[in-house]
């Protein structure tokens, strides 16, 4: 079995997409040039899979830096997770996004062209849904992304698509993730946003653990049981274990396959759900104040699961009392990230 080039790896999910695999018995290459991200998440990642990953430091836009990677590892597959994430950045600096994230890409295929790797796993997201009102979200619902990040999303799942489409060699799954949080069991790997949390775990954690003010509850009005917005979470372990499954998956099926598939738990969760959670199973208070919707949030988004059960033959399994509980510990643990 070769290797899996993981792109991204020393990120948020890339670290514990590498441990699984790791633990496994795959060996990975983590290529990462480190803009959001720290080595010390790789450094944890080979304590918790010792012997199995490999780092390089490299940009996806170095296509020569790639095709050395390329010749010098057994590479066999590809996890593509490198990428800039954030929507609201997206918006002020959409040139830039565009470059990394879709030119990228560009970049990284044109790499893998002259290499015998056909087999693609990209990391794509449920922002490519939009605003989308009939729940659960399957993945044939139509696409609207409403950011430049989103539409850089939909933009590389269909350059991938077109690829596989022109020459079936190629096998791609493109994973349409919902709302990954929490952190690996032992608390050494975890989500270290730089600055002031956009997304609502994080945030709940360092406002639990005084580093931050109150969270504000973005909108109490939402045509919800409580009021607050229901979204999809889903343990970034059990994400990370829905790569595993789809690199299992892909060389089984016909050559020229394109899998869209959503990963999610197909359970949503309000707002003040996942904070009263949060208190209960670990005992502690996230001091909070109730605030005005914000700005190009959805009501209520959560996945359709089925395709997943049925193509990667996965599903998730661990609760949000596991993703809270994960998330706290990781935390406690390491107050200021790596
Ligand atoms: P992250 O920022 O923690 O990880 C991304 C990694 O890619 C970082 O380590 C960063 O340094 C690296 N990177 C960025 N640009 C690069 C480049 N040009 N060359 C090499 N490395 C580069 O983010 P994450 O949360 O782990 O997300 C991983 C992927 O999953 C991203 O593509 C993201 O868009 C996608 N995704 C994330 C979420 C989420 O909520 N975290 C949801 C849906 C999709
Ligand atoms: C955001 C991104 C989405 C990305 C997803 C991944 C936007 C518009 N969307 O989605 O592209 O795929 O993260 O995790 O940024 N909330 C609060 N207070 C806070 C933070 C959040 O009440 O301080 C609420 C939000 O209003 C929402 C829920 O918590 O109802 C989840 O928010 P968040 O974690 O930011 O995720 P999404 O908005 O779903």
């Amino acid at each position: 079995m070769g290797r899996v080039l993981v792109t991204g790896g020393a990120g948020y999910i890339g670290s514990h997409v590498m441990v699984v695999l790791g633990r496994k018995g795959y060996r990975c290459v983590c290529l990462d040039n480190f803009s959001n991200s720290s080595p010390r998440a790789v450094e944890r990642a080979q304590v918790l899979a010792p012997g199995a990953i490999e780092a390089v430091e490299a940009d996806i836009r170095d296509t020569e830096a790639l095709r050395r990677v390329l010749a010098g590892a057994d590479i066999s597959s590809v996890i593509h997770l490198a990428g800039l994430k954030a929507v609201g950045e997206s918006v002020e600096k959409p040139a830039l996004y565009r470059d990394n994230n879709v030119r990228g890409t560009q970049c990284l295929l044109e790499a893998l062209a002259g290499s015998g790797v056909r087999t693609f796993v990209f990391s794509s997201s449920a922002t490519v849904y939009g605003n989308a009102t009939a729940m659960p979200i399957g993945e044939d619902a139509p696409t609207a992304p409403a950011s430049p990040y989103g539409e850089n999303k939909l933009e590389i799942e269909r350059m991938l698509a077109k690829l596989a489409g022109e020459d079936p060699s190629w096998r791609v799954a493109s994973l349409r993730y919902f709302n990954p949080v929490g952190a690996h069991e032992s608390g050494t790997i975890g989500e270290h946003p730089s600055g002031t949390p956009n997304n609502l775990m994080p945030y709940v954690c360092q406002a639990a653990a005084g580093l931050r003010g109150p969270l504000r509850v973005f909108g109490t009005d939402y045509p919800t049981p409580d009021g607050t917005g229901i979204r999809d979470y889903i343990h970034v372990m059990d994400l990370a274990e829905g790569h595993m499954a789809a690199l299992t998956a892909l060389p089984l099926t016909p050559p020229g396959t394109v899998m869209t598939v959503n990963l999610g738990t197909g359970m949503g969760h309000s707002v003040l759900e996942v904070v009263d959670t949060f208190e209960r199973v670990n005992g502690v208070k996230v001091p909070r104040e109730l605030a005005g919707r914000r700005p190009g949030d959805v009501p209520i988004c959560y996945a359709d699961c089925s395709r997943a059960r049925q193509l990667l033959r996965w599903s998730s399994r661990r609760t949000l009392e596991d993703m809270c509980r994960d998330a706290w510990r990781w935390q406690v643990l390491n107050p200021a990230g790596y």
